[in-house]
């Protein structure tokens, strides 16, 4: 008796929930593997995961290491923790140790964790990449958006971080998530700017999450800059092998914790122990090869990172043409145009935010896009979050000995459509 009206009941979810859906980048996904199960031809400028194959050596050392079944320590194997802290310091002059790594189940996962951990309102830069709002929310952190400006290629400004913290106690600490090179825009903050913020954040108590999954996808080549070169006492830096290394089904990521944040590793350490206790050790195996220098591999990722190039700077010259308002990308695999210069025309359409021009041009012209304001942007205004990706990496990484335009014609084929297209709704 007691059984069946238990049944009855309605099940009561943590009101954290509450706003919290499925993150915007698989849900397009899932639509557009439905409209092409469907027979609907649809370019897919929604989903950004790098189009190119794992290098040869990591996915043999992933092989090699197959039967290696025992759990490891939490933080992660130590030998790939020697070797990550050593590939950040001689690519890119970071000092951190092999103490200060911490491995996680993708950066994802480790950002989340030191979300968990670290007290504080969390101060997000607008746009953002569409996850950090939900686990803030999923945290019941206090959010503080700050709108960033197309000027200034959507990078934070020190007068506008600075304002933001004036809204709380001065000595309070705050939390500062920057992601460079940056989803979803594709643009990179210049060391100069960063520099600008380090005093803001000495002064109202901040400490930075530094999201660097893209980082060594900058076209610029080793000109990675980040706020941990002027204030490496209070950043925490996440990376992995997602994006740089084309595996991000391997979900592999890390944080790099200072010396001067160790009440954080012992917090970190407890959460990783009652949780997900380690990180696949096959998989930890497979990335220690990845992060180990060697020049066959840098080869091969220097190719891809010319590719990403030549795909933002197509779709760019496009989007420019066809009257798009749009900062040329700069690193990773995104853009993030915008329609503000077709908005009395669109009136006519019926397309007043973002989220009817996706649809709109989903259902219109099949191709796929995200609304900006997925990434914190005013619907009004018209964005869109386009990823270049939509093309077959191994076809492109054989055509790469042609012109740039030739390498488009040739394994592009998706950017040419999906840009023609788009043309043709903005002309009829
Ligand atoms: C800006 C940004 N940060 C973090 C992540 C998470 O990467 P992963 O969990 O695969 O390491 C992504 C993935 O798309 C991203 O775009």
């Amino acid at each position: 008796m007691s059984w069946s009206i238990s049944m009855e009941q309605p099940l009561t979810l943590n009101p954290l929930l509450d706003g919290v859906k499925e993150s915007a980048t698989l849900a397009i996904n899932q639509k557009v593997a439905k409209f092409r199960a469907q027979g609907q031809s649809i370019i897919h400028f929604g989903f950004g995961q790098s189009p190119f194959p794992v290098a040869s050596e990591i996915k043999q050392a992933l092989i090699e290491h197959a039967g290696n079944k025992h759990y490891l320590q939490g933080e992660g194997l130590a030998q790939l923790r020697h070797t990550i802290s050593s590939y950040f310091q001689q690519h890119f002059d970071y000092h951190y140790k092999e103490e200060d790594v911490f491995i996680a189940p993708g950066s994802k996962e480790a950002l989340f964790d030191c979300l968990y951990c670290l007290e504080g309102p969390l101060l997000l830069p607008s746009p953002s990449w569409v996850s950090y709002k939900p686990q803030a929310m999923l945290l019941g952190k206090e959010i503080y958006p700050i709108q960033t400006q197309f000027d200034n290629n959507y990078c934070l400004q020190a007068n506008e971080l600075e304002m933001a913290c004036q809204q709380f106690d001065i000595n309070q600490q705050k939390l500062l998530i920057l992601n460079s090179p940056n989803n979803p825009t594709g643009l990179v903050y210049s060391q100069e700017t960063l520099n600008e913020l380090v005093s803001v954040c000495q002064k109202y108590n901040i400490i930075v999450i530094s999201d660097e999954i893209y980082a060594g996808t900058e076209f610029n080549g080793t000109n990675h800059g980040s706020i941990a070169h002027a204030y490496p006492q209070r950043t925490i830096v996440t990376s992995g092998v997602s994006k740089y290394f084309s595996a991000g089904g391997y979900r592999l990521g890390f944080c790099l914790i200072p010396t001067e944040l160790n009440e954080l590793k012992n917090a970190l350490r407890a959460v990783i122990s009652e949780t997900y206790s380690c990180v696949s050790s096959p998989i930890q195996y497979a990335a220690l090869k990845a992060y180990t220098d060697s020049p066959k591999l840098n080869e091969h990722l220097t190719k891809c990172t010319k590719l990403h190039e030549i795909a933002g700077n197509y779709l760019h010259q496009r989007f420019i043409a066809m009257g798009l308002a749009c900062q040329k990308p700069q690193g990773g695999f995104y853009l993030m145009p915008d329609f503000r210069n077709f908005k009395e025309q669109f009136k006519a359409r019926n397309i007043f935010t973002d989220i009817n021009l996706c649809n709109a041009i989903l259902e219109i012209a099949g191709v796929a896009m995200l609304p900006g304001s997925e990434f914190g942007m005013n619907q009004d205004m018209l964005s869109v979050r386009v990823a270049s990706v939509d093309y077959d990496g191994i076809k492109a990484l054989d055509a790469l000995d042609k012109s740039p335009q030739d390498v488009v014609n040739v394994a592009m084929p998706n950017l040419i459509e999906g840009c023609d297209r788009l043309a043709q709704f903005l002309t009829d």
